[in-house]
C-alpha cells in the first residue's frame, strides 16, 4: 500500500517550528521536543551561522523539512538548482519526509512569494501529480503536499478542494500535510462544511498534519499564525485523528511568537488529543509529556 510507507513515522509525536526567536531557550534549556520542523529555505545556504544552529538542533533532536518555495501547481519546472540544493539540505538533516504545498507560486522563473490557490480541474491535477512524482523521485524521500488556505476560488474548477488534493495524492503516489487549520479557514470563506472535507479525505495518505490560529475579520478569515488554535480547529483536529490514527503533528506559530514555554504548552494539547481520539490503547507516551528537559530524560532514563 502506497501510503504505508508513512507509516513508519508514527512514533514521531507533535513537532514545533524551529523559530530564531527561541535558539537560546532550546539550546541553554535544551527542552524535550519530538521533533522540529524546519523551513527548507532558510537554510539551503552553503554555510555560515544559519547552518552552524540547524548543525548543533541536529546533535539533540529529529528535524522535518517543510519548504514554502516548491509551487507543485505552477505551469513552469521546478529550478534544478533549488532542487539540488534541496537534495544536499535533505541529506544533511535526514528529514524522514518532506513537505510543501499545493499551490501555484511562479510564471518564467518570476516568484510570487504567496501560496496561490489552484483551478481544480483535471488538467491541473495532471500537471501538478506530475511535478511531485518527478519531485519525489529526485529527492529519494517522500513527499507530502499541503493544502493551503485560500481567499479566491476559480469559476473553472471541475471538483471541491478536497477531490482535487484526492486525485493528486493518487497519481502523484505521495503523502498529504494535512493543515486542518487551513481546511477551517478556507471553510469559512468559501462556506463549505470542513467536516465533509476531512471526512473525505484518503487517511491511508495522511503523513503529517498541522494546527495553527489565525485571525478573523468581519467578513473573511486570515492564515496568520500568530494565535492559540481555536476550538473548532481542535474539533477538526480530533476527527482527522479518529480517521488517520496517531499522525506526526506539528503547532505552527510564525508571528507574535510567544515564549517557547508558551508554544510548548499548546502543542502538547495535540499530543493529549492524539492519546484520546487515535484509538490506539497502547500508544507509547511522547517523551515531551514525561520531562520538561533533555536532561530530565537522560536522568530518568539513568534510573
Ligand atoms: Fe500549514
Amino acid at each position: 500500500m502506497p501510503g504505508n510507507r508513512f507509516n513508519a513515522f508514527q512514533d514521531h509525536g507533535v513537532g514545533i517550528g524551529l523559530r530564531i526567536p527561541h535558539y537560546q531557550h532550546i539550546f541553554s534549556r535544551k527542552p524535550v521536543v519530538d521533533w522540529f520542523e524546519i523551513i527548507s529555505e532558510n537554510f539551503m545556504i552553503d554555510g555560515g551561522r544559519p547552518l552552524a544552529m540547524l548543525d548543533q538542533i541536529l546533535e539533540r533532536y529529529r528535524v522535518v523539512q517543510h519548504g514554502v518555495s516548491m509551487y507543485f501547481g505552477s505551469a513552469t519546472e521546478p529550478d534544478p538548482e533549488h532542487l539540488k540544493r534541496l537534495k544536499t539540505l535533505v541529506r544533511r538533516t535526514g528529514s524522514p519526509w518532506l513537505s510543501d504545498h499545493l499551490c501555484w507560486g511562479s510564471v518564467d522563473g518570476t516568484y510570487s512569494h504567496d501560496l496561490l490557490p489552484l483551478p481544480y480541474t483535471w488538467e491541473a491535477v495532471a500537471r501538478t501529480a506530475e511535478r511531485v512524482h518527478q519531485v519525489q523521485d529526485y529527492l529519494e524521500i517522500p513527499v507530502a503536499v499541503e493544502n493551503v488556505s485560500s481567499y479566491a476560488a476559480f469559476t473553472a474548477s471541475e471538483m471541491t478542494e478536497w477531490e482535487f488534493l484526492t486525485e493528486v495524492v493518487e497519481r502523484a503516489d505521495c503523502g498529504i500535510l494535512l493543515d486542518v487549520n487551513n481546511i477551517y479557514v478556507s471553510s469559512v470563506n468559501h462556506e463549505f462544511d470542513p467536516m465533509e472535507y476531512v471526512n473525505a479525505v484518503p487517511a491511508h495518505r495522511v503523513a503529517q498534519m498541522h494546527i495553527a490560529g489565525h485571525s478573523r475579520y468581519e467578513k473573511y478569515i486570515l492564515d496568520t499564525h500568530d494565535h492559540p488554535v481555536i476550538d473548532p480547529v481542535w474539533d477538526l483536529y480530533a476527527r482527522a485523528i479518529e480517521r488517520c490514527g496517531p499522525t506526526p503533528t506539528l503547532l505552527e506559530w510564525d508571528d507574535h511568537i510567544p515564549s517557547f514555554d508558551e508554544v510548548h504548552a499548546e502543542a502538547l494539547k495535540a499530543n493529549r488529543c492524539i492519546h484520546k481520539f487515535a484509538n490506539v490503547p497502547d500508544a507509547v507516551d511522547s517523551p515531551a509529556l514525561a520531562s520538561e528537559t533533555w536532561d530530565n530524560k537522560v536522568l530518568e532514563a539513568s534510573k
